[in-house]
This record gives C-alpha cells, structure tokens and sequence, in this order.
C-alpha cells in the first residue's frame, strides 16, 4: 500500500489548514450580499491569505443587455491587481494584464500519459484517487511540478456532482463514465436533489492542500462541469453521438429542462464557492459537449442559465475560464455569458477566433493534442505559429484545444513548455 502522507515529490503534504466540515451549509447564502473576494458567509475563509497586490477585488460585468461589454480599462480595479508585478502570470493573463511571457499549462496535465499517475492508478480507481484529498493533490502537485507549467488544475472529475443529485456512475474501462439510471422523464428530474453539494469537500480539502504546496508560485485552477455538458451526461447516460435524448427532452419538456439545468447551477455555485474558498485562483467551466449544439439551440436553451453561472462563480471573487470542444460558430454566443477567458479547440486559428471575439476576452489554446505525437521540430512550428497568432496581445494562456490524450511522449509536452518560454514575439514584449 503506498504511503498517502507521501508525495512523489518526497515532502510530507501539510494537513488541510481550513475545516471544511460544516461549511456547506453556510455557502447556501448568496454572495452578492459581500464584498467581492470574500467568503459570502464567513470572510474568515477568504481564499488564500491575500498578498496586498494579489487581493481580488473582482467584480463580474453584468450587462443588463447580452451584448458583452469590451473589458478592458477597469480590469485593474476589477481585479486589485497592480499593474506591474502582482498576480501570478497565469491570474493576470486571465485578467488581461501585461505578463513577462505566455502562461502555459495542459487540459489533462494529469493522466495516464504520465507514468507517476499510473503508478497510483495501479493502487487506487480514478474516483479513490478523487476522493482522497492527499492522493488528489498528488497527482495534481506531481503533474505541474514535472511539466513545470503556470497553472495546477485541480485532480477531480466533472460528474463527482452526479451522485449527490441521486444519480449514481461508475467509469468502466474502455468506455468512460456510465450513469446507471439515466434521467428520462420530468418526474425523475423533480426527484433529484441538490441540497447536498456539502459531500463534494473533499476536493477543496485537496485544493487546500495544492494551494499550501506552490503558494503563489503558480496558478491554482478549480474546475466544474457546465449545466448542459452535466444534463447530456445525466440524461444520455454516458457519451453521446447525437444527442437525441438530451435534444428530445430539450425541444419537447422545456419546464422540466430549465428545472434540471437549475438544480445544476445550485449545486455547481456551491460546489465553485468551496473551491475558491479553498483557494482556487480561477474556475474553469468545461462545457465539453457545447459543440454539438446549433448557435440557435445554444441561444435558446443553454447560454442564459451558463450566463446566470458564469456571474455566480465571478461574484466568488474569481475569473472564469469557460471551454468547450467544436465551437468556432459559437465563440460569439459563448462570449456572451461573461467569461473572463474563452478555451479554444484547435480547429480554428487563434488569431481567427480571437478577432470573432473582437478581443474582447482572454483566450486560452489551442494546439491541437494529437500534435504532440509530432517530432519536435514540428511541434515547435505549430507552438509558433500559435504564439505569433497571438501576437503578444495580453490575455492568452498556451495550452491544447482538448485534453492530452494516452499515449502521448510526456518528454513532448515538456518541450511544449521550453518552446513557449524561449519565445519572442515579433515587436518586443508581451503586453
Ligand atoms: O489534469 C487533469 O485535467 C485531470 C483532471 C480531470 C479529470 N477529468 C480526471 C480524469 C479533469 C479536468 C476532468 C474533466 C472531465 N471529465 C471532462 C471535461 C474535460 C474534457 O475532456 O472535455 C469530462 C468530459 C469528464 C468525464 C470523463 N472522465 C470522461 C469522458 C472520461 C473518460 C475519458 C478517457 O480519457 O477515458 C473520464 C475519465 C478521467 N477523468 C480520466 C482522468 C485522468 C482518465 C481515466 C482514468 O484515469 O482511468
């Protein structure tokens, strides 16, 4: 059995320093009550112990018309952030505040290309490894510390929510998760809780413990599923080809759809509130499936409820990194929920996404994953040609279009890293 108060790294990993027991029922109150950045119900859980040019006085824009509004002069007074210095590199491109060179880390950073996390998969199953807070933080340490990358995310799934709503999975090898009774009808939604997101603290018992490893060295990201993404998991029962179920009980039970997606977002608050609390320094919303959806559909039944999220979690005191997987149609519509940073897949260059988005967020990619098989010669080119994209504009954070996938050499993802600091963009420096 291996020893879980060791980590890979050979250091003792520190007992969790908040207790997390009982503050479920105190994130119930709602957070525009506070001061930005702090606890809603108890400012003595204020996220990390700020650093004065670190303190997040973060404050969502809330247009009263979905047109979003540019962000851009105010951010440094959104954010506390001193211009010059503060933040991590990886919180300020968040913010779109000039930065020394590109942010870089890895959707899936920790997985099983890499061999230390196959060593404790080999002991434990995936949701073992999620639950236990020193076994999580781990494999969340060990990843960013190998790759030496800008950002840690959080080691956790995007269903742990599942079964505190009543809905039960497992992961089977081979085929991903599989919920056992997936949702059909409007009564099993009206069944469903959403009541007990308390159950989910051990993840920020394991961000607490991340957080206490790097300090501000590096980005610390929570993460969370997005309402649609969750529903097409709990009503198709797995992954989809085309969506028929969830599209179905979509276009013909509206009620009982705008009901599921709304029992999602109280837990999804409540389950971002702990993790800043813990001291996540961003949330990531993964929309993975968003893809699937018309820009007419998403508009309809989908981008008000993730906008009504998106300003939940940001009144947390936190930016919000919002990403989903074929959404070049959609960038302009996913714009308009308010998210700090738009995740990009690889299927549009960047500098084409970012000008649909009249760069008026933050835009985090999006190399292609399958890439990183590439010879390094090759994959040099094409981290490259994403940067020059960029064009040293602040606000992008380097990174895949979707997860690093197994297989993959982790000596290449480690250069991925080396070619993104060693560059320069044409004209000077970023920002
Ligand atoms: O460093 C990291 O990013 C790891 C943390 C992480 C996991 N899942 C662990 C995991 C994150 C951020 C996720 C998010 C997640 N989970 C998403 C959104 C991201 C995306 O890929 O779009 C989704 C859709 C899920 C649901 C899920 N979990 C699927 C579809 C699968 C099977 C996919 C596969 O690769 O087989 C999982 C399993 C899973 N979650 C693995 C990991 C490392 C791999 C399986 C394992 O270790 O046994």
């Amino acid at each position: 059995m291996p020893d879980e108060s060791r980590g890979f790294l050979g250091t003792t990993l520190p007992k969790s320093k908040i207790e997390l027991s009982g503050l479920a029922a105190t994130l119930l109150v709602r957070p525009e009550t506070c001061a930005p950045g702090v606890h809603p119900a108890n400012p003595a859980l204020r996220p990390r112990d700020p650093q004065p040019s670190e303190m997040l006085i973060f404050t969502s824009p809330m247009p009263s018309n979905p047109t979003p509004e540019p962000i851009s002069a105010d951010l440094g007074a959104r954010s506390g952030l001193d211009a010059v210095n503060g933040g991590s590199r990886f919180l300020r491109a968040c913010l779109r505040k000039p930065v020394d060179r590109t942010p870089v880390w890895f959707l899936r950073q920790a997985g099983r290309y890499m061999p230390e996390y196959m060593a404790v998969r080999r002991h434990h199953t995936l949701l073992e490894i999620c639950k236990r807070p020193q076994l999580a933080a781990e494999v969340t340490i060990t990843a960013a510390e190998k790759l030496d990358v800008d950002a840690a995310i959080i080691f956790a799934d995007l269903l742990l929510p599942l079964p505190t709503m009543g809905l039960d999975f497992e992961f089977q090898a081979g085929e991903g998760p599989v919920v056992h009774k997936p949702l059909r009808t409007p009564e099993d939604i009206q069944r469903l809780r959403s009541d007990r997101a308390g159950e989910l603290s051990y993840v920020a018992e394991a961000i607490d413990l991340v957080v206490t490893h790097f300090k501000d060295r590096i980005g610390i990201i929570g993460f969370i599923g997005s309402p649609f993404t969750l529903a097409s998991y709990m009503i198709e029962g797995g992954g989809s080809r085309n969506y028929v179920h969830t599209k179905t009980l979509m276009y013909r039970q509206p009620a009982a759809w705008h009901m599921l997606l709304e029992k999602l977002v109280v837990v999804l608050r409540e389950y971002a509130a702990q993790q800043v609390a813990a001291g996540a320094d961003v949330i990531q919303i993964f929309d993975s499936w968003a893809g699937a959806l018309s820009v007419a559909d998403y508009r309809d039944f989908v981008l008000p409820i993730t906008r009504t999220l998106v300003r939940e979690v940001q009144a947390l005191g936190v930016p919000v990194i919002y990403f989903g997987v074929d959404t070049a149609s959609l960038l302009p519509a996913m714009r308009e929920t308010g998210a700090d940073v738009l995740g990009l897949d690889w299927r549009t260059p960047l500098n084409e996404a970012w000008r649909k988005l009249d760069y008026s967020c933050a835009v985090q990619g999006n190399l292609d994953p399958i890439t990183l098989f590439a010879d390094p010669e090759l994959i040099r080119d094409r981290v490259r040609q994403i940067l020059t994209e960029a064009g040293g504009r602040p606000g992008h954070i380097f990174n895949l279009g979707h997860g690093i996938v197994p297989g993959t050499p982790v000596e290449h993802v480690q250069q991925v890293v080396r070619f993104v600091r060693e560059f320069v963009p044409a004209g000077g420096t970023l920002g």
